[in-house]
């Protein structure tokens, strides 16, 4: 699956500048919420939201723990059909927890919609999302984001931990997916 890498759509640079600015709003945001022995529990949705996860939680100011879910919305085609199968669950309890459950991308919302569903089936204290990208012309569902990287137009993008068929994960940027001619 060879790619052209020229369309860069969000530098590194560009990227590590965002996640700073959020970490900080999410930093203010938590402290007086925190008792003195609690943490924020983070839940990366695996895979794609792994690297941002993990930028994220080293710039948070913050006694935090993290747990990881995967959930699948996608067959083999790139459509989601809203039906979200957990591949793999939380490890933790998120009773009386505060938990920012952290996202790649919100494109039609279904699969965030029913993971947050689900989550709020477990009684934590709060629940909020934070995606790194968000698609609005693609949405089917209103999906409140609490903090947002990036809006994006309708394009399919790759990297920073987003694919295409489990490929270009590990690219630094986040690039414009072309399939090379
Ligand atoms: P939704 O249920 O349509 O919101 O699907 C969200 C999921 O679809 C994300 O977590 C991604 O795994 C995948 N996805 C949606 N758009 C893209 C894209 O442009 N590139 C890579 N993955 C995408
Ligand atoms: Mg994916």
């Amino acid at each position: 699956m060879p790619m052209k890498t020229s369309s860069v759509l969000i530098s590194r640079s560009q990227i590590a500048d965002r996640v700073r600015e959020l970490a900080m709003k999410i930093t203010q945001d938590y402290s007086p919420r925190l008792k003195a022995n609690e943490s924020l529990l983070v839940v990366s949705v695996l895979k794609g939201s792994f690297v941002f996860a993990a930028d994220l939680v080293r710039q948070l100011n913050l006694p935090c723990e993290i747990d990881f879910i995967e959930a699948s919305s996608y067959g083999a085609g790139t459509q989601s059909s809203g039906d979200v199968k957990i591949l793999k669950d939380l490890r933790g309890n998120m009773e009386s927890r505060h938990v920012l459950v952290v996202e790649d991308i919100v494109d039609t919302g279904l699969t965030i919609t029913r993971l947050l569903q689900l989550f709020k089936t477990r009684n934590p204290s709060s629940i909020r999302l934070c995606a790194f990208l968000h698609k609005p012309s693609r949405s089917e569902v209103p999906v409140t984001i609490d903090y947002l990287g990036f809006t994006i137009e309708d394009k399919f993008v790759v990297g920073y931990g987003l694919d295409v068929n489990e490929r270009f994960r590990e690219c630094p940027d986040l690039v414009v997916y072309q399939e090379a001619k």
